[in-house]
């Protein structure tokens, strides 16, 4: 019995986000550059996309490049962008034939023209798909978006659209670039750390975190049916006793 039968399918979460890490080190394994990790981090991103839609899970978040990420050397922050715009010119037909709605989070202004086009247009051929919801974080960090959306109030305040006593969690939660997205019940991180490096804090003060030691690369659909499993045994209970639920 293959793990995804296992899979109670009115139980999946809504919302799963992936922090994707790993790359370098399975190519430092083989010992190969470390943009030939990342480009098979190419095709676990397929097979996670394609089992959510199968599954039915609503929304796919993944980080594919952080704030912190422009640091890294110059050669290879390009590279990545090349494989951002090839991936997405190879992958668009498929997105859409497949009903996928894609869209971004993260600060876009800062990536290159031809990256921000190859968005633009991937986001206005899908706009209109119903069915899974797919986010690439890209120049992201939730310092950024949290920071952002606190200047953004502050405008609207001083502008007198807005009231310090109507700043409740459904009005700061409009400001955040996930203001159409449900919060992530569950967060994947691969690649054997545990930490949260900067993603969606605000967003998962309720979701159950899984770290695998599985390098990116690596990450199978096998791997994903696993975590969701994972996620199922658990007794989220939000603060009330497990008698309450
Ligand atoms: C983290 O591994 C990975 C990234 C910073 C880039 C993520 C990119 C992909 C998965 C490639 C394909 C994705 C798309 C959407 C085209 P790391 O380099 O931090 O690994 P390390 O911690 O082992 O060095």
């Amino acid at each position: 019995m293959s793990l995804k039968d296992k899979l109670d399918l009115k139980e999946l979460p809504r919302h799963v986000a992936i922090i994707m890490d790993g790359n370098g080190r399975w190519a430092r394994k083989k010992g190969v550059a470390r943009m030939f990790g990342h480009r098979n981090g190419v095709t676990p991103v397929r097979e996670v996309v394609e089992a959510s839609g199968e599954l039915g899970v609503e929304y796919l978040t993944l980080y594919a490049f952080s704030t912190e990420n422009w640091s890294r050397p110059p050669e290879e922050v390009k590279a990545l962008m090349a494989l951002l715009v090839s991936t997405i010119k190879k992958e668009s037909k498929k997105l859409d034939d497949n009903n996928v709605r894609f869209s971004t989070i993260g600060d876009i202004s800062q990536l290159p023209n031809v990256t921000r086009e190859q968005i633009r247009h991937l986001k206005e051929k899908t706009s209109t798909n119903t069915g899974l919801n797919l986010a690439l974080a890209l120049s992201y960090s939730a310092r950024w978006e949290i920071l952002k959306a606190v200047r953004d109030l502050m405008n609207e305040a001083l502008d007198g659209k807005v009231k310090a006593a109507d700043i409740d969690e459904e009005k700061f939660g409009s400001f955040l670039a996930t203001s159409d997205i449900p919060d992530p019940e569950l967060l994947i991180r691969t690649g054997g750390e545990q930490r949260v490096s900067n993603f969606l804090l605000y967003q998962i003060a309720y979701s159950e975190l899984f770290f695998t030691d599985k390098l990116w690369p690596d990450f199978s659909k096998e791997d994903y049916y696993a975590a969701l499993l994972d996620f199922q045994s658990r007794e989220r209970r939000f603060g009330k006793t497990s008698e309450q639920l």
